[in-house]
């Protein structure tokens, strides 16, 4: 079995090596555009196979597609990061087209793969490698909502001073400032985390998961790596072992939500077949009105991928 990552990048490279440790498949296809980039981190990903013990192959190739042929599942990471000021859409000019030339190769040498998509603007990203690709939307979805939620719960761990595997949460709409984490939907040990934290300080909790990425942006000057990385390889986890967990992922709707036809982060059901189920919470007038913010916010970024006519 094999998995490729397209791009080489800190995203990239995490998320190949993640998946090399977990073992996820025997090969695992690291591909970058820059002269021997990716050969390099491939390697120096192999030299710790001896010191963490794993066996998984990470072979790194640039631009050679047919290194990828027959991956299970292909992972987009490629185009630009963001510098700090510009916000996730102004990459949409530059990152639009490199998405699309990347899903062609992709598909023409993967037919049967499962596209997990991370570059930014992520959720219009997602959209530009459906319709380059063409295939059935169960397999073709967005890395946000888990590493989102991470966020959210790393923050929530951190000020209740409890374990970040004890906290369950959910988290919709775009990967921007407007998705919508759903308190009523979060729990700490089983226990509605609105019994664990007053009002005032879950709210600054949420404020500043809206806003996360842009923290690391402005700690770094470029975005963040360690935890969009470990998110998309949770991603290949859950189908190659076909683990039917729940996550939030960015999904095309057809009448779910009471949308149609927009690519936004929703729960969903994910395993061997990809998107396996469209999971409808009964959502309460406030969060639906945050969730249709969002969805108007990522709609206005899909009318600039309209005007650049590439499809
Ligand atoms: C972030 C980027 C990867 O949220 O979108 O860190």
């Amino acid at each position: 079995m094999k998995i490729s990552v397209i791009g080489a990048g800190n995203v990239g490279a995490t998320c190949a090596d993640v998946c090399a440790q977990k073992e996820l498949a025997n090969e695992v296809v690291l591909l970058d555009i820059k002269e021997n980039f990716a050969e390099g981190k491939a390697l120096d990903m192999w030299q710790t196979a001896p010191i963490n013990l794993f066996d998984s192959r990470t072979i790194g190739v640039t631009n050679d597609y047919a290194r990828t042929a027959d991956s299970e599942v292909v992972v987009i990471t490629s185009g630009l990061p963001r510098k700090p000021g510009m916000s996730r859409d102004d990459l949409i000019q530059t990152n639009a087209k490199i998405v699309k030339s990347v899903t062609e190769q992709v598909i023409k040498y993967s037919p049967n793969a499962i596209i997990v998509v991370v570059a930014n603007p992520l959720d219009v990203m997602t959209y530009t490698a459906f319709l380059t690709a063409k295939i059935d939307p169960n397999r073709v979805f967005g890395m946000a909502g888990i590493l989102d939620t991470a966020r959210y719960r790393a923050f929530l761990a951190t000020e209740l001073n409890v374990s970040p595997k004890d906290i369950q949460a959910v988290l919709m709409g775009g990967h921007g400032d407007t998705m919508v984490p759903l308190p009523r939907y979060t729990t700490v040990g089983g226990i509605p985390v609105t019994e664990m934290i007053d009002e005032e300080r879950l709210e600054a909790i949420i404020q500043r998961t809206k806003v996360g990425g842009g923290e690391i942006v402005k700690l770094l000057g470029t975005s963040a790596w360690y935890a969009p990385g470990a998110a998309a390889a949770q991603m290949v986890e859950a189908i190659v072992r076909d683990q039917k967990r729940i996550f939030p992922v960015c999904a095309w709707l057809q009448g779910e939500y009471g949308m149609k036809d927009i690519y936004l982060g929703v729960p969903v059901k994910l395993g061997k077949a990809g998107i396996e189920e469209i999971i409808e919470l009964q959502l309460n007038e406030k969060e639906r009105a945050e969730l249709e913010g969002s969805a108007t916010a990522v709609r206005e970024v899909m009318g600039v991928l309209d005007q650049m006519d590439l499809f």
